[in-house]
């Protein structure tokens, strides 16, 4: 059974265009939930969790990511401490920096912030970070303990894309997942964390043949490919639930995704638009496995789907 036959409304002569799966609502929700959280915590006399944001160099795609995540850090009442890196900062400073953050009770999560500059050994990196503080879930323990079902803290885009299709009671168990990109900060995880959730799983790569028939199979299409068009939305069956990971700047400036959103949303029963999917998602989960690494909310903390589908 495909997404097409258990959704309202998704005949493609009777639905015109597809159902928003709205990142900026369901994230407010999520991040309204975490705040009441933590003020509980604080006036019980505890200690506010910290979140310690490393930023190295000055790529300006990043620079605006690490301000969205220092403002949603004050929604929360998180303390963020910044910590901003010249990009001619050795690989040794920068892993020592990691080692005084892991040691700093002060500090629940450790973010650093990618890509980082060349010459920097990203996976050493990312290894270096405690797993109890790596609130990114990028650390080879936190991601095997994905892979083998008992995960601890899961990647925040994965992760945000199942609370947002849980919201919609959107569940993906038994159905034909496709994740186009196969990157270790999106498409493996997100792989893992469909997998868990009982999708039938193909992910798609730069080796992949005959990408079309793959999109044409997919009751559930997650696009994250890092480039505009690859994939032409008439290929996508009537009825799929589409979600885009992707962020580009069109020819006039505006934000977009991987995806054609005016024509993929002909096709499409639920649709996630870019600006306003995905990406307040990741940035709330961030902040939900900071509280989970501070261990003042459980692994399990979830949104309820407060969502009623018509
Ligand atoms: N760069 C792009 N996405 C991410 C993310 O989720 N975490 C970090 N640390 N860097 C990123």
């Amino acid at each position: 059974m495909q997404w097409r036959y258990n959704v309202p409304m998704t005949n493609p002569h009777t639905q015109a265009t597809a159902h928003m799966l709205n990142g900026r609502v369901v994230a407010d929700h999520l991040i309204n939930a975490l705040a009441e959280v933590t003020e509980a915590h604080v006036a019980q006399g505890r200690s506010r969790p910290g979140l310690a944001v490393v930023l190295v160099g000055d790529d300006p795609a990043s620079e605006v990511y690490v301000g969205h995540k220092i403002r949603a850090c004050e929604r929360v009442g998180i303390r963020s401490l910044a910590h901003r890196l010249p990009a001619s900062v050795t690989e040794e400073a920068l892993l020592s920096l990691i080692d005084e953050l892991n040691q700093d009770e002060g500090v629940a999560g450790i973010l650093v912030q990618l890509p980082l500059p060349e010459g920097i050994n990203a996976a050493a990196v990312t290894r270096r970070i405690s797993p109890s503080k790596d609130v990114d879930g990028f650390h080879p323990t936190n991601m095997g303990l994905l892979a083998q079902r008992t995960p601890a803290i899961r990647p925040c885009t994965p992760r945000g894309v199942i609370t947002l299709l849980n919201y919609y009671r959107l569940d993906p168990k038994g159905q034909e997942a496709l994740v186009v990109g196969a990157s270790n900060i999106v498409g493996r995880p997100l792989m893992l964390e469909l997998l868990l959730a009982g999708a039938t799983v193909t992910i798609a790569h730069r080796f992949t043949r005959d990408l079309k028939k793959h999109v044409g199979r997919a009751g559930i299409l997650c696009v994250a490919v890092g480039r505009a068009d690859l994939i032409d939305p008439d290929w996508i069956a009537p009825g799929t639930v589409v979600v885009d990971i992707g962020i580009h700047r069109d020819e006039d400036g505006r934000l977009r995704g991987d995806l054609d959103f005016e024509r993929a949303r002909q096709k499409a029963s639920w649709i996630t638009p870019v600006p306003g999917g995905v990406g307040p998602m990741t940035v709330a989960t961030l902040l939900q496995n900071t509280l989970q690494a501070a261990g003042i909310i459980p692994a399990d903390f979830a949104l309820k789907a407060t969502h009623h589908n018509a």
